[in-house]
């Protein structure tokens, strides 16, 4: 056990360079004092507690085309499909009836008018369903600030965008320059949220190829530069019929080492922010059988069960041997449910578990 990284942890501030050092822990010892830190400032400033936000994939048509996503535009072999609203609205009635009291519903990216005024719809229809007592996340990608204003005004409160990464290298690495996928227009897209008045969600993949533990701690102290509430980020998995997924061998650090670094990740994160909300999220749990538990040891308090109907969870692919897609959303709560239980934090039913970060502003 190292004296230096049992001082840093004592501290209550941490320069950039405690952070990297955090972040170069390899050893079990110092892990494990890492993941009990970030465990006590989840129950000192959050609570030993879980929330849920029902997740509904709605489609995967997708106008851009990240080199690391399954459902990029150019991968032909994808079937794609867009769910109808009364497809949707079943999920929706599912998780309201279930207690989850929040939902996000994702999708790849359209930036049309067909699809901004059916989004708009149906948060209309989502609220009158629900009495407005459902917490609604957004995770549709790049869009003006004008749609997401409509779409604030008609129901939504939280955003994902996630940033990907804060390394320009790897940011124009990974996304071709069409449809003016750039970061910063990704950064404004988070600015124009926070205008509008969402709680402003973001996150990273890890274990990227040539990303290193600064870029990391770059990412981190970006959420903090940003005002971030909410973070969702996991570990970067191979798909095979994507461009990333196809330059594999440049992948230089293994499955377990990025579900490590992915668990540090959301560790240091919790540390460095302490009131956010961090979700332990399914890559995590596709690279390791036990990545969500991990997850939630390591500091995470929020978990995306799925309720995408079972017909269509198979063909919401961003990544290879993606979990849980033959589970119907009944066994994927009952399965997530024992594993909160496994490690004694409780699951809150029926609050909506805003950000406090958010709300203590
Ligand atoms: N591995 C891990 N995460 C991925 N995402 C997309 N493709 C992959 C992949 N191959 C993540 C991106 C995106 C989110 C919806 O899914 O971070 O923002
Ligand atoms: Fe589309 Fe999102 Fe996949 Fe990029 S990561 S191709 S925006 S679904």
């Amino acid at each position: 056990m190292s004296e230096k990284i049992k001082k840093i942890l004592n501290q209550e501030e941490f320069s950039k360079s405690d952070l990297i050092e955090l972040m170069k822990i390899d050893n079990k010892e110092d892990l494990i004092l890492l993941f009990k830190k970030a465990y006590d400032v989840k129950s000192k400033y959050v609570g030993r507690k879980v929330y849920y936000r029902g997740l509904i994939e709605i489609s995967n048509q997708c106008i851009k085309n990240c080199k690391y996503c399954g459902i990029r535009r150019d991968n032909h072999k994808v079937e794609r499909f867009a769910m109808s609203k009364d497809e949707i609205m079943q999920s929706v009635k599912w998780i309201y009836d279930n207690n989850y009291a929040s939902l996000a519903l994702q999708a790849g990216e359209r930036q049309d008018e067909e699809f901004i005024a059916f989004i708009e719809d149906l948060l209309k229809e989502i609220k009158i369903l629900s009495n407005g007592k459902l917490g609604v996340t957004l995770s549709l990608g790049e869009q003006t600030k004008e749609t997401y204003k409509r779409w604030f005004d008609a129901g939504a409160h939280r955003y994902l965008l996630r940033i990907e990464s804060t390394n320009l290298n790897i940011y124009n690495h990974l996304h071709p320059m069409d449809n003016k996928h750039t970061f910063e227009v990704r950064k404004k897209c988070l600015e124009y949220l926070r205008e509008v008045g969402y709680q402003v969600g973001t996150g990273v993949m890890i274990g990227l190829p040539n990303q290193t533990e600064e870029d990391l701690v770059n990412d981190i102290l970006f959420y903090k530069q940003m005002d971030i509430d909410m973070i969702g980020m996991g570990p970067y998995i191979l798909h095979k019929d994507t461009p990333l997924g196809q330059e594999w061998e440049n992948i230089v650090i293994n499955e377990k080492k990025r579900v490590e670094l992915g668990l540090k990740m959301i560790a240091i994160t919790r540390i460095f922010l302490k009131d956010v909300n961090i979700a332990a999220t399914t890559a995590l749990q596709g690279l390791d059988p036990q990545g969500r538990e991990k997850g939630l040891l390591a500091g995470a308090n929020i978990l995306m069960p799925t309720a995408t109907a079972l017909e269509h969870k198979g063909k919401y692919l961003l990544y290879d041997n993606k979990p849980g897609i033959k589970d119907s959303v009944e066994k994927a709560k009952e399965i997530m449910d024992n594993n909160v239980k496994a490690i004694g934090d409780e699951i809150v039913y029926g609050k909506w578990g805003d950000s406090l970060h958010f709300k203590n502003k």
